[in-house]
């Protein structure tokens, strides 16, 4: 297993370039099912959890090609309907191709993707929005086995506990574009990555209103057309980047991020004393001193996204104060904060509350990588902390950020991969 060396301590500066999304690229890919005719997606990210969506619709017979960052795909007629736990278990988003499956062959056997370090990850949203559209959903052995005569529109308030469902909207969505009649979800995820989504099905051919809003209307079409499409960039990653500028007390020119989509995230940057610049496809956030401490809260978009929970923690454990950070989306979703405290932070939790008293300075240790985003904010810690960083599991952070040492090498940061035995 690799692990990542960092010598930290010493201001970032210069231009970095994010990548287009994982979150927006993963139902893309699994919505080229529903079309018999060739897709090709442009400017696909090599992460593995593309290469694990790839290897899951070759599993299920379709014809993919990725190559040179282009993604060719066609699904033809010779598909096997069951999604292998041997795939499914190393990616909850492999539940992407539910609807689709359902929606253009009326039968999908998916097994159940389980929890995660994140805390609990219910489906239950996503087989409600399926038995909505008819569909008899029947879970047993550890698998859905879902099936149907034909999908009807209707109207399904897909809201939950913890509000809207990114992955249910999206399936929700995919599903009804081949349905009969009109489907309206009520409760949507307003999320840049559900409309990228939607956009791409309307280049399919799909009848889609309401995207970006909390209620979607769907009219189903007979067939689906194969389109070209170039997902959005990764605000996500735009955000860790801003978050390495933080740390590191430097200067970042974050090259094809989308500013309308961090509106949230370019305010608390201001709020922790940063001065950011925007350009059409691009925002430079310089630092002034130690970040500000502030008060985050992690909301459905446009809120705070959970996805930065961990980048902003590791960042604020170096604030002129206290920070106080609630996670409203996955409740148990700070096993980094331990990590952190083995760097020299001051964080302490309370049920889904951090408070991070912040310390002048972090100092390099040994650490373990818990989760895809927790990986990024030890990343982030080690650079700004003193003297060596060692990060393990590193793994997690190869499903969700493309080339990060290549990336961070070109603002100064020395940081190296090594492969490790242990
Ligand atoms: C997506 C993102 C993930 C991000 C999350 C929230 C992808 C591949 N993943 O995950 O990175 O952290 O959105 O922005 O895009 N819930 C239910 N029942 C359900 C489904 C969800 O109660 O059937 C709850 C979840 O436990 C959570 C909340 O709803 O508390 C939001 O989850 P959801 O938006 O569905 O997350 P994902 O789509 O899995």
């Amino acid at each position: 297993m690799d692990k990542l060396i960092i010598k930290g301590g010493m201001p970032l500066i210069g231009k970095i370039k994010v990548s287009n999304a994982k979150n927006a690229t993963l139902p893309i890919l699994a919505a080229c099912l529903l079309t018999d005719k060739p897709c090709q997606i442009n400017q696909v990210p090599m992460l593995q959890d593309i290469k694990t969506m790839i290897g899951l619709l070759k599993a299920l017979g379709v014809q993919v090609n990725f190559k040179n960052s282009t993604v060719d795909i066609c699904a033809g007629h010779n598909m096997t309907l069951e999604a292998p736990y041997d795939i499914v278990r190393k990616m909850r988003a492999s539940y992407y191709v539910l609807g689709p499956l359902l929606a253009r062959f009326h039968k999908a056997k998916v097994y159940l993707p389980g929890g995660c370090s994140i805390g609990p990850r219910p489906i239950d949203l996503h087989i409600k929005g399926m038995e909505s559209l008819g569909a008899q959903m029947n879970i047993e052995h550890g698998f859905i086995d879902a099936q149907t005569d034909k999908l009807q529109g209707a109207n399904i308030l897909l809201e939950g506990n913890f509000g809207p469902s990114v992955g249910a909207t999206a399936n929700v969505m995919m599903a009804a574009t081949l349905a009969q009649g009109t489907t309206t979800i009520i409760g949507a995820a307003l999320e840049p990555e559900i409309v990228d989504l939607g956009n791409f099905l309307k280049a399919m051919g799909a009848q889609i209103q309401g995207l970006g809003s909390s209620q979607i209307s769907i009219t189903g079409v007979k067939q689906l057309n194969g389109t070209e499409w170039t997902p959005i960039p990764d605000r996500i990653e735009a955000g860790t980047f801003a978050c390495v500028a933080v740390a590191s007390q430097g200067i970042i020119e974050i090259e094809n991020c989308e500013p309308k989509h961090l509106e949230a995230v370019v305010l608390t940057l201001k709020e922790m004393s940063c001065s950011i610049t925007h350009a059409e496809n691009s925002i430079i956030v310089k630092t002034n001193g130690r970040p500000k401490p502030v008060s985050i809260t992690t909301a459905p978009y446009p809120g705070f996204p959970t996805d930065l929970q961990a980048q902003f923690m590791a960042a604020l454990t170096i604030a002129d104060g206290t920070s106080h950070i609630t996670e409203k989306i996955f409740k148990s979703r700070f096993l980094h904060a331990l990590e952190l405290n083995r760097m020299g932070a001051d964080i302490a939790i309370d049920d889904n509350k951090a408070i991070i008293n912040g310390k002048e300075k972090l100092s390099g240790a040994k650490v373990m990588a818990s989760d895809l985003r927790a990986s990024a904010a030890l990343v982030i810690a080690g650079l700004c902390a003193e003297g060596e960083t060692e990060i393990s599991r590193i793994y997690h952070l190869d499903r969700g950020y493309e080339s990060l040492e290549q990336k961070l090498t070109g603002l100064g940061a020395k940081i190296e991969r090594v492969a490790s035995r242990n």
